[in-house]
């Protein structure tokens, strides 16, 4: 379930921990178990417990307790938006409304061809850039509006 290329990066997080703590690198090897796969079946999981020598159990307790990690497929880009009471204070309720009519889709759900799945996420830390959209937990949109999230819905499908 995991290539030889996402051991090697496992194993480079491993090696930040002392010899009997491989576990503690296991939010970064499901990170890196998700880049893989697009999200984190029970397969998935497991082959994560397996290869960090760890109970399948508290890997599923990591996997469901941080909303970064996908549970199901969420399209080619997962569209996350922080709801939290600061940026639901600066427009990102409109603003999430807007996106979900634009896709048509609710949070949690993804568009009929793949291409985007939509989250509620929780603070990312930049509140005074509200509304903010997250691509794939790598790249922040901040400020967004209608322009920009138009923009960036076209660019996201070209
Ligand atoms: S509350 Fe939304 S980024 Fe902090």
């Amino acid at each position: 379930m995991l290539s030889t290329e996402s051991k090697k990066h496992i194993d480079r997080e491993v090696a930040k921990y002392p010899a009997d703590q491989k576990q503690s690198a296991v939010m970064s090897a499901l990170r890196i178990a998700q880049e893989e796969h697009g999200w984190l079946s029970t397969e998935v999981m497991n082959a994560v417990a397996e290869y960090l020598e760890m109970p399948a159990i508290a890997v599923y307790e990591v996997a469901t307790f941080y909303e970064m990690y996908n549970l199901k497929p969420m399209g080619r880009h997962k569209l996350t938006v922080c709801t939290n009471l600061p940026c639901a204070l600066s427009g990102a309720t409109e603003f999430c409304q807007r996106l979900k009519d634009k896709l048509g889709i609710g949070f949690g759900e993804v568009t009929a061809d793949g291409e985007f799945g939509l989250k509620e996420g929780q603070c990312f830390g930049a509140c005074g850039d509200a509304p903010v959209l997250l691509v794939n937990n790598h790249k922040m949109h901040s400020f967004m509006d209608e322009e920009k999230l138009d923009a960036l819905l076209q660019e996201l499908k070209s």
